[in-house]
């Protein structure tokens, strides 16, 4: 596992858009697994002006989102499908066919699950960028989940909920289930980057970094991959 840290969000941001923009020039077939948040913003708004600038071609590329609400259509303005579009795909000229994300809609959730499990098969991550949530949660896979994982319906933690309340109007609006792939889906991602600003993320990233590999603390199963980079601003990084 790599450890950068960086002086700010922006500098986090400019080493994550310097390492997708690179491996998008290299195969623009390239399958890209995305996550929303606050934390990739910086990363899809280079992204966005760099196609504007530059011409980067995203034509070709595919992508696969880690997890969506369960219960909110992809119009939605809360919606994980929503957020992709207005954050990224908008500002790219991706073809919207190649882009995927968990119906949070589907009528049946095992269904949805088994059908987004064989997708993640034909489309394995050449990269996957995850934030992390100061609980140490990767995606929606919350403290306790198995190592072996795979996509699956999750009842949020209340901290989650918490956490994201400041997107909804109120804290009664944030859904309490959600689509997420599970830990082996990440895994498999040939290539993992995690990023982490700010002082709220320093405890969690410092136990998945440093701390025993456990169930408890979900990021820390990324001590075991190949290929895994970490990615934090100062703030993020102080415990370590
Ligand atoms: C988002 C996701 C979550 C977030 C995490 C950090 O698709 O899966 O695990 O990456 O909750 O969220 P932010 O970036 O808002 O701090």
């Amino acid at each position: 596992m790599r450890v950068f840290i960086t002086k700010d969000y922006e500098e986090m941001s400019e080493r994550a858009f310097e390492i997708v923009k690179e491996l998008v020039v290299e195969n623009p077939y390239a399958v890209l697994g995305l996550a929303t948040g606050t934390t990739p913003l910086g990363l899809y708004g280079r992204m966005k002006a760099d196609h504007k600038k530059n011409g980067t071609s995203y034509r070709h590329v595919r992508t696969v989102n880690l997890d969506e609400y369960m219960g909110l259509p992809a119009v939605h303005e809360q919606s994980y499908a929503y957020f992709m579009k207005k954050n990224l795909f908008d500002g790219l000229d991706i073809d919207l066919n190649n882009t995927h994300i968990e119906n949070g809609m589907a009528p049946s959730a095992e269904e949805e699950c088994e059908n987004y499990n064989r997708l993640l098969k034909m489309l394995r991550q050449d990269i996957q960028i995850l934030g992390i949530g100061s609980n140490g949660h990767i995606a929606f896979n919350e403290p306790g989940t198995p190592f072996n994982s795979q996509t699956h319906v999750v009842e949020l933690a209340e901290s989650t909920i918490k956490d994201n309340a400041r997107l909804f109007k109120d804290v009664s609006e944030v859904p309490r289930k959600a689509f997420t792939m599970g830990l082996k889906n990440i895994m498999d991602a040939k290539k993992i980057v995690v990023l982490a600003n700010g002082a709220n993320k320093a405890k969690a990233v410092k136990e998945a970094i440093q701390g025993n590999m456990s169930e408890n603390v979900p990021a820390s199963i990324l001590q075991s991959h190949e290929d895994c980079t970490f990615i934090c601003d100062e703030q993020a990084a102080a415990l370590l």
